[in-house]
């Protein structure tokens, strides 16, 4: 493993007073972790330096061709003071599918780790305290070459920031309206919906504009081919209780596999719920609308945690579900794992990670 030379900042910035007023990814800590890789050394030299600007030549693949891959995970402080990651190793593995996928080289899982203990580390009297609050980290990585030509860029930088946030939502843990677009489409098989990579979420861009428009906060996709199956909302996958039993779309080279997602399913198995990852037609959904059989939606994903689903539109039919409110399953999972997350639940699943000192 590589050691990570430190240069702490002379000027510190003003941590935010009211940590009921954080947003999302406004604010950005003292430091952050920088990692340039080449031919000829591989990733090397990593260091924690002073926020601050990076300078690329305007020639810098990443700006035309969009080679670039980005994570999100979130720190927490504990009440004893602890300080907690969730499921770091599931990031880093993501990364790396991410960064195959990308035609990027892959970041050793220990370096990766290690920075990510040592950046939070380096910033933790930034990690917010109040209930719905965690410390944001964004990993990622951008093609450098100075070139214009179409292929692999042979430099990158891979960078960590840091953002004390509260929740993704504006309205926090109140249902949210969802638009189920049907002309629009986000991927398609065998192309880069898997990844995590910005061309995905600028592809969003145009149907999230028409879905606020139109008063609905985020847009659940449809299948790239036949838009017909269910497939995940711009910042999170999707969930329903159908009848009893839990059902998500099943991972299909088109959907971000969610740590959160993940942990959905891990935890309502646990304690004895049916759970069926398969394919969710826009049909069937409507169905169990009208007939009554679709009791609760909501969505997971690191930055919204567990986004409870009020309403959902498909072509003119509105989906009110739950009565707007918060279904028992919704809360059940976000107390579960934000209490997991903040150490408040006991961890049997071995899914946090001490950040010592
Ligand atoms: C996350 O949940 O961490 C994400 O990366 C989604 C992002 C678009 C906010």
């Amino acid at each position: 493993m590589q050691e990570i030379k430190i240069e702490l900042t002379k000027t510190p910035k003003q941590k935010p007073q009211d940590q009921s007023k954080l947003g999302f990814g406004k604010i950005f800590t003292d430091h952050m972790y920088i990692m340039p890789y080449n031919k000829e050394h591989g990733w090397h030299d990593p260091k924690i330096v002073p926020y601050q600007p990076i300078t690329l030549e305007p020639s810098a693949m990443v700006f035309h061709y969009g080679q670039e891959m980005f994570e999100g995970l979130k720190a927490y402080k504990t009440e004893d003071g602890r300080v907690l990651l969730f499921r770091p190793d599931k990031n880093i593995a993501r990364a790396n599918h991410s960064n195959d996928r990308l035609c990027i080289p892959e970041i050793p899982a220990d370096d990766f780790l290690n920075a990510l203990k040592t950046l939070v580390k380096v910033d933790k009297d930034w990690i917010p305290t109040q209930p719905g609050t965690s410390l944001y980290i964004r990993p990622f990585v951008i093609a450098t070459d100075p070139f214009l030509g179409v292929r692999p860029s042979d430099t990158y930088l891979f960078i960590i920031i840091l953002s004390p946030s509260g929740a993704y939502y504006e309205s926090g843990l109140d249902p949210v309206k969802i638009w189920i677009e049907d002309d629009y489409v986000r991927a398609v098989r065998g192309g880069i919906g898997e990844a995590k990579t910005g061309g995905n979420y600028v592809a969003s861009l145009a149907a999230q504009v028409k879905a606020h428009d139109e008063g609905y906060s985020q847009v659940l996709w449809l299948d790239g081919v036949e838009r017909k199956y269910i497939e995940e909302v711009g910042a999170m996958n999707i969930f329903f209780k159908i009848n009893g039993k839990v059902v998500t779309p099943m991972l299909n080279g088109s959907i971000l596999p969610g740590v959160t997602r993940a942990s959905c399913i891990d935890l309502c198995k646990h304690w004895g719920m049916e759970v069926e990852e398969r394919r969710i037609s826009v049909d069937e959904l409507v169905e169990a609308a009208k007939s009554g059989a679709l009791e609760e939606c909501w969505g997971s994903g690191t930055a919204a945690v567990i986004s409870p689903v009020g309403a959902l539109r498909y072509e003119d039919t509105v989906m009110e579900i739950g009565g707007g409110g918060i279904g028992p399953v919704s809360q059940k999972l976000y107390d579960t794992v934000t209490g997991l997350q903040t150490g408040k639940v006991e961890d049997t699943f071995g899914w946090t990670v001490e950040v010592d000192g």
